[in-house]
């Protein structure tokens, strides 16, 4: 005897518990298809109510159509909380962190050496006390040579030819025009550093039409040579290397008195001029010491411009410098040509990037 099909009791049982197990929508929509599909047992019972005997079909068609609505029901309520589920852990695992850094990080440019050697520069006089200012790079000639001992026709000016924009206004030959202006901006005591652009009428491996110095002035009323030589010390070792010693030789300013070439030893042989693989060294030609600035005690004449603001020469004096940060950067990083810093080429400035 062939087994009896299943009541429609039985249909809706095994129904509830199938709803019940499905684990996530898309077995639920299994289920939907084995319960109330073409082929499920409930579909093909209604489908042969027709064969019954014509007083049972109304009831059996009735608990059929309920039993579907019933089924039909419990999955849609199912459907809904397998969905909703499966949203929020959509939603807990794709969760975007706002603080994250941007992917990929944009590359990030760094300082030019030159900016990099002028800020170490300024950081050793900062430390030393001096206050950082900034002038014209259009100046007058006044500033840029009168009041700094050249009166007009001395032939000091031809060692400095430049840029002419009329007959008294020019672009600066150098920095030390501050000096000037800084004694009429302040009365003594005055420690100031004076950083920018210059310009000469210079072009080759080691002159570029613009380049930068670092200015220094320094008065009160008991400066001497020897403080010079102090602080010029310590710029020295700061730079180059806490071993290093300064040397000064008699040199020629306008507006100095003396004046010096400033040496500092040299840090590739130590100070012997013998290369540390034997020989003459390359760096200082085998002298044992590398010039890197020029300074002196300020002339009495210079002095003499700023008088009603403060500066009497016989009651203050002090001390006057200048270097190119240029050839600092050259020589504390072994640049062979000074174009390299203004040809932009990525490939030099990146080895330096800080
Ligand atoms: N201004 C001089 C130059 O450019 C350097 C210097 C500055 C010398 C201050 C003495 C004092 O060569």
């Amino acid at each position: 005897m062939p087994d009896a099909p299943p009541s429609l009791a039985e249909l809706a049982e095994e129904g509830r518990s199938a709803i019940a197990a499905a684990g996530s929508s898309v077995e639920i929509e299994d289920v939907r298809v084995r319960l109330l599909g073409r082929k499920a047992p409930l579909t093909v019972l209604k489908r042969s109510i027709g064969d019954l005997p014509p007083e049972e079909r109304g009831r059996v068609g009735r608990e059929a159509n309920q039993t579907s609505a019933a089924l039909e029901a419990l999955l849609a309520e199912r459907a809904a909380a397998l969905e909703a589920q499966e949203l929020d852990h959509r939603l807990a695992a794709d969760r975007v962190d706002v603080t994250m850094p941007g992917d990929p990080p944009s590359p990030l440019g760094s300082l030019h050496l030159i900016t990099q050697t002028r800020r170490e520069i300024e950081d050793v006089f900062v430390g030393l006390g001096f206050r950082v200012l900034e002038g014209p790079e259009i100046e007058f000639d006044f500033y840029n040579f009168t009041a700094l001992n050249h009166p007009p026709g001395h032939p000091a000016r031809m060692l400095q030819d430049t840029f002419y924009l009329s007959p008294d206004v020019l672009l600066r030959t150098h920095t030390s025009p501050m000096q000037v202006r800084a004694m009429e901006a302040q009365e003594p005591p005055i420690y100031v550093i004076v950083p920018g652009k210059t310009y000469r009428r210079d072009s080759d491996a080691t002159h570029t039409p613009m380049f930068h110095q670092v200015e220094g002035l320094a008065i009160d009323e008991d400066l001497t040579l020897a403080d010079l030589q102090g602080v010029l010390l310590e710029l020295a070792r700061s730079i180059f290397g806490p071993e290093r010693e300064v040397r000064l030789r008699p040199h020629y300013f306008p507006f100095t008195e003396p004046s010096v070439e400033v040496d500092v030893s040299c840090f590739s042989c130590g100070g012997t001029g013998v290369s540390p693989e034997g020989g003459r060294d390359a760096l200082c030609k085998g002298s044992g010491w590398i010039e890197i600035l020029g300074a002196g005690m300020v002339d009495p004449n210079v002095l003499g411009f700023v008088a009603d603001h403060g500066y009497d020469p016989d009651r203050v004096q002090g001390f006057a410098f200048g270097m190119g940060i240029e050839r600092i950067a050259m020589l504390r990083h072994g640049v062979p040509d000074l174009r390299l810093f203004y040809d932009n080429d990525v490939r030099f400035l990146a080895q330096f990037g800080r």
